[in-house]
């Protein structure tokens, strides 16, 4: 989450298309914070990966740049990306994706961009669904929603009649409490188009909380495994008792058969190891899936060779 502090109702601006420009890049890097961070996450690598690095920004492919952490919100290109390649996997030709907590839409207009081009790398198309109270946060429950760090009024959506005309056709904004639309979006859910990707920005325990039942629908209606961004989980003041991780544990003492854990090895399977977005990568595994089962087979069988013989 970025947050920049500054007085509500802004004027109305054209939406801008996000990405793909080097613009908006240098915009995003003159956010507070963003250069301390490029600056503490990347050069702090290899001299020799970040020299590779400017080749691949230059003529790499869009799985290389994923692969070197040069788009802009790595944090959803991966995930994304990832559900795309376990969608193949799985025979599964759409993927829905959600982002819990939109507010002015910056994180929905970048994860639609990234869906795009995600699609054009491997054929798999995206349904993209935001959802937010549409007024900012609703008041803190007590110290679980870390009060300290949010407060009620916070992040509320600047323009929505813009944010909508900025969507693009496979996009939708789902306005209202999470603790109704989530439940209620999770049985609407089919193979047709699983759910592949939560990114969970709404910052509260209590929020988070009433929005994880998104993963408690019918078993077909995800991919095996659906990685889940918890935005929030780096905050000072947030640990297994508050905050986000706490709704998570609590969703895993709920759910006999669904569990929400740390994305398997991910910091060593990276090239770029420093990146904050790796500690917040989780994923929720749906162990009722029917893939899961001992009665789904694969096509054929796995052989290892041997070669000493
Ligand atoms: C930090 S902002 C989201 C930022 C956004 N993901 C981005 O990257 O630009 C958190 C949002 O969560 C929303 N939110 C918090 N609690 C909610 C609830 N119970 N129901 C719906 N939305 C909620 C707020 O309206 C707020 O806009």
């Amino acid at each position: 989450m970025t947050v920049i502090e500054q007085a509500v109702p802004l004027p109305r601006r054209k939406a801008r298309r996000p990405q793909g420009s080097l613009a908006y890049v240098l915009r995003r890097l003159s956010q507070k914070g963003k250069l301390g961070k490029v600056f503490v996450e990347r050069l702090t690598e290899p001299v020799h990966l970040n020299i590779l690095s400017l080749f691949v920004a230059l003529f790499g492919s869009y799985r290389m740049k994923v692969a070197f952490d040069l788009i802009v919100r790595q944090q959803y290109a991966f995930p994304i990306l990832f559900a795309a390649d376990e969608a193949r996997k799985n025979g599964y030709k759409k993927v829905t994706i959600v982002e819990l907590g939109v507010a002015s839409g910056a994180g929905l207009l970048t994860m639609c961009r990234i869906a795009e081009r995600t699609t054009k790398a491997t054929g798999i198309e995206f349904r993209i669904v935001g959802f937010d109270g549409g007024k900012g946060m609703p008041p803190a429950v007590d110290y679980r929603d870390l009060p300290e760090l949010f407060q009620e009024g916070d992040f509320p959506m600047i323009d929505f009649a813009g944010l909508k005309r900025a969507l693009p056709a496979n996009a939708e904004l789902i306005i209202g409490d999470v603790a109704q639309t989530a439940p209620a979006f999770a049985s609407s859910l089919s193979a047709d188009a699983p759910l592949g990707f939560v990114a969970v920005d709404v910052d509260y325990y209590s929020a988070a909380k009433a929005a994880l039942p998104i993963l408690t629908g019918a078993p077909e209606a995800y991919l095996p495994v659906v990685p889940v961004y918890l935005d929030d989980i780096a905050e000072y003041g947030s640990n297994d008792w508050t905050g986000e991780l706490l709704a998570v544990n609590e969703f895993n003492a709920e759910n006999a058969l669904r569990k929400i854990a740390p994305f398997n090895l991910l910091r060593s399977r990276r090239i770029f190891k420093n990146t904050q977005w790796i500690d917040r990568m989780f994923a929720a595994n749906i162990h009722d899936h029917p893939h899961r089962s001992p009665a789904h087979k694969r096509a054929s069988q796995w052989v290892l060779g041997n070669e000493y013989l």
